[in-house]
């Protein structure tokens, strides 16, 4: 979603900008823009429709001197994709240009009000209102722009990351931030600011995590301040980054996500490092211990999430009603939030993330810790909102993850809530520790599994030649595989733009069955477990039908091999651990089907890759 990057020093601006957003570019975005202060004093704005290189495009013949700018990548909310509505947007007299990610909900009273004042606008955003508030504050106050800043913000209602430049005042960049993220690198006569850390990596170590309702100077000259909107200062907590350059690039693939997905041996391994003993008889999560009564007396674990996240969680209810016999639900963050839960401090809430940043389940936690519920995180963004707005959690340690399809994060959090699920299970004597043991022993050899089925990749590649020009897909599971179902679905969804519909295999009788024809294809995912007789049933059904059916089997499979059109073998896991194998090759055949259609699969048209907004 919407992406910031400021800069203020002593090099080229335009440069650094346009490479940071170039970074942001995985979080989804539909225009881009950038404001420079240039050395003759004029503040130049330059925005355009669709891709940074069209931008990049547009200012080949403009002045994109100075040492001072803003940029922002745009992910469409109030007012179509359009160069009018790109950011930054200037104040109608042009001293001062903004970007901003998140959403102002009080804009049409406030656009109203300055109407009424005189103001015309230029664009259908919320964000216009912003700036004009800012500039009407500061001109008829005769007050400085961080007063202007700071007025106007008490007065909006909404989410917002912002970072605001003057004509006049070239050497210092105002920023804030609320509920929308924002981190400020720090260089030497030099800073940085921007949504996350890919644009200032390569700068700077060095970063602070503004907080909600803090404002920033940020400037060449002067130290970074922080203040609250009261006017008071601040601590500037100073944090070194855990990331690197080498992280943000291919690396000789294609694309990010077949990187990421070829990536999951190394990051399972990641994952599990330190938090499995060598013979896997130990389990250690951070928060676990320290939280033991919590999870101990939880009368309900309630796991909020979204997307991929939400199916990762269903897995984690899986692991946790098995293995420990706590009762779990798995909401979506954004019906949760409106659902009126009955929640109280018995209930323990694990709020799951790849990004750590999304709107609806940021809301979730507050509503989980207003309720006096316990909070759990799981994210992999270090730093990120979630786990400083958690009271413990843990991280999936799998790297950044660039593609906007998850691949690698979802692996991560279902083999994280595998762990969870053992710890607490160990810690509640609900299993006993033999097969506990077991478990752990073949966790240790997943990275290695992941390897073997990575081998697959050929066979899937050519597969995907087969139903590359399909309209539907219906995807069946059931236990364990039934959210791998989903996720399967939602992959090939998001990149080839294919309709795919996941479903509980049994329920397919209640509906779906309607729609098969030698036409639609079915993926069963149908590993050895313990459902695997009843998943033959449904195999039968379909295949009963005419349907095409690409079966997700176990090595040894004896009964599916034969009726299934297609079969992919993948390494015989114990059940709990079916999904981390059985997502790999869904993952595979949803890049594939989407290249073969010649699809963007690092960034799908409308979607984000982190969804600040509601
Ligand atoms: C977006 C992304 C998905 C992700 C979902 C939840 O829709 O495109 O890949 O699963 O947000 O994001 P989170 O960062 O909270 O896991």
């Amino acid at each position: 979603m919407c992406g910031i990057v400021g800069y203020v020093g002593n090099r080229n601006a335009y440069d650094i900008l346009i490479k940071g957003l170039h970074r942001l570019e995985y979080r989804g975005y539909d225009s881009a823009g950038v404001a420079l202060v240039s050395p003759s004093g004029k503040l130049n704005v330059y925005k355009s429709r669709g891709k940074v290189s069209n931008l990049e495009d547009y200012c080949k013949d403009k002045d994109t001197t100075g040492g001072t700018g803003i940029a922002h990548t745009r992910w469409a909310t109030h007012g179509e994709p359009s160069d009018r509505n790109a950011h930054p947007h200037f104040s109608e007299d042009e001293e001062i240009a903004l970007v901003h990610n998140g959403t102002i909900e009080n804009y049409k009273v406030l656009k109203d009000a300055l109407i009424q004042n005189g103001c015309k606008f230029q664009s259908e955003t919320d964000t216009e209102v912003l700036v004009q508030l800012i500039e009407y504050i500061r001109t008829h106050n005769d007050c400085s722009l961080l007063d202007a800043v700071k007025e106007a913000l008490k007065q909006v209602v909404g989410a917002y990351a912002i970072a605001v430049i003057e004509k006049n005042n070239p050497d210092t960049i105002i920023a804030a931030r609320k509920s929308s993220p924002l981190v400020i690198g720090i260089g030497e006569g030099e800073m940085f600011l921007a949504s996350d850390a890919t644009p200032i990596v390569e700068y700077t170590k060095d970063v602070v995590y503004v907080k909600d309702n803090e404002i920033a100077v940020v400037s060449k000259t002067e130290p970074l301040k922080l203040i609250n909107l009261n006017n008071e200062e601040t601590k500037v907590d100073v944090k070194t980054l855990q990331l690197s350059i080498s992280q943000l690039e291919k690396g000789g693939y294609p694309h990010f996500m077949l990187k990421e997905i070829f990536e999951q041996p190394s990051t399972l391994r990641d994952c599990i490092r330190g938090r499995v003993t060598e013979e896997g008889k130990k389990i250690i999560i951070s928060g676990v211990l320290d939280s033991k009564e919590k999870f101990l007396n939880a009368k309900r674990i309630i796991i909020v999430a979204c997307g991929t996240s939400w199916h990762a969680s269903l897995i984690g209810k899986y692991l946790i009603q098995d293995m420990c016999r706590i009762p779990v639900e798995v909401e979506y963050a954004s019906e949760f939030r409106y659902s009126n839960p009955v929640l109280d401090d018995r209930d323990v809430v694990i709020a799951v993330s790849q990004s750590g940043e999304t709107a609806d389940t940021l809301a979730a936690i507050q509503m989980a810790h207003e309720a006096g519920a316990y909070v759990y995180g799981i994210s992999n963004v270090v730093g990120s909102s979630i786990p400083r707005n958690t009271d413990s959690g843990t991280y999936i340690h799998v790297g950044p993850e660039i593609g906007v399809a998850s691949t690698k994060a979802f692996t991560g959090q279902v083999m994280v809530l595998t762990l969870l699920a053992m710890a607490i299970a160990e810690l509640k004597g609900s299993m006993p520790k033999e097969e506990l043991d077991k478990i752990g022993e073949e966790i240790l050899k997943i990275p290695e599994y992941v390897k073997q089925t990575l081998e697959l990749n050929d066979q899937i590649e050519r597969l995907s030649l087969i139903f590359t020009y399909a309209h539907n897909f219906l995807y069946l599971g059931r236990g364990y595989s039934y959210p791998v179902a989903l996720e399967g679905a939602l992959k090939l969804k998001e990149i080839s733009y294919i309709h795919a519909e996941g479903y509980p295999a049994a329920e397919m009788k209640h509906g779906p069955i309607a729609l098969i024809d030698a036409e639609m294809p079915t993926v069963i995912i149908a590993p050895n477990d313990h459902l695997y007789e009843k998943i033959v049933n449904n195999v039968q059904q379909v295949k009963a039908r005419h349907g095409s059916v690409i079966a997700i089997v176990s090595e040894g499979d004896k009964e599916i091999k034969n009726i299934a059109d297609h079969v992919i073998e993948v390494p015989d896991v114990p059940e709990c651990l079916t999904p981390i194998i059985t997502s790999v090759p869904l993952q595979l055949l949803s890049y594939y089907i989407a290249i073969n259609k010649g699809k963007d699969v690092d960034m799908p048209r409308n979607l984000a890759k982190s969804v600040t907004v509601e």
